[in-house]
């Protein structure tokens, strides 16, 4: 599936309507490799699915959650992070993520900081989602336990993303999404390997 290609130019379109001094900040361009497989992933899976609930862990200054907002105008999201740029997050990017939030998915959107694990139960309690991503630590241990909690909240046909799996600095995060294949939860599947890519796991009707 080449949604990447398909929605590059979607994803730059999104970029221009967010914080100007974020994709300053993070140099967000047309020639840069961050705009990677995520994002354009989740234009096409929100475009095509139209999912009622959206869990992302790891949404740091919202623009992959900006990408399901604008995509799918009913969705509600659930996200999850640090408070104000803890651990793989920025300085600012609370600030950004309200923004965003409150322009694009106002009264449709819930954020709940602090670390996923201690969070497990509002995350479980307010599935299933249909659409799930994981992107939060990256360590094999910290996305092997959000997986585990992932589980307790899918339902028939929800559809589970886990990035970076070929990014060459966690190569390990592909083993985890090898280890999800082998607990055949799935119908189908697809890697998109551009630069960081994202594993998308279809979950069985
Ligand atoms: C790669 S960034 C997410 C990028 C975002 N999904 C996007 O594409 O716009 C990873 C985020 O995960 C957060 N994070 C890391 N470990 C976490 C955990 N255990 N619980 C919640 N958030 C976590 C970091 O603070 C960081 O903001």
């Amino acid at each position: 599936m080449q949604d990447s290609d398909l929605n590059n130019n979607e994803v730059i379109n999104i970029l221009t309507r967010l914080d100007k001094s974020l994709i300053e900040k993070l140099e967000l361009n047309k020639e840069n490799k961050k705009l990677g497989p995520l994002w354009s992933s989740l234009i096409f899976l929100s475009k095509t699915k139209k999912p009622k609930k959206f869990l992302e862990i790891g949404c740091q200054s919202g623009i992959s959650s900006s990408m399901v907002a604008l995509s799918s105008i009913n969705t509600e999201l659930f996200l999850f992070d640090f408070p104000n740029g803890g651990s793989g997050g920025f300085e600012g990017s609370q600030y950004f993520l309200e923004k965003h939030m409150e322009s694009f998915a106002k009264n449709r959107y819930q954020i709940t900081y602090g670390e996923s694990q201690k969070n497990k139960d509002v995350i479980i309690e307010n599935g299933p989602y249909d659409l799930i991503n994981i992107d939060g630590d990256h360590s094999y241990e910290g996305a092997k336990a959000d997986w585990e909690i992932v589980k307790k909240c899918i339902s028939k046909n929800s559809i589970v993303l886990l990035d970076d799996i070929t990014n060459q600095h966690h190569t390990y995060l592909l083993d985890l999404f090898n280890e999800m294949l082998n607990e055949n939860l799935h119908s189908d599947f697809y890697i998109n390997k551009n630069e960081t890519g994202v594993g998308v796991l279809f979950i069985k009707e």
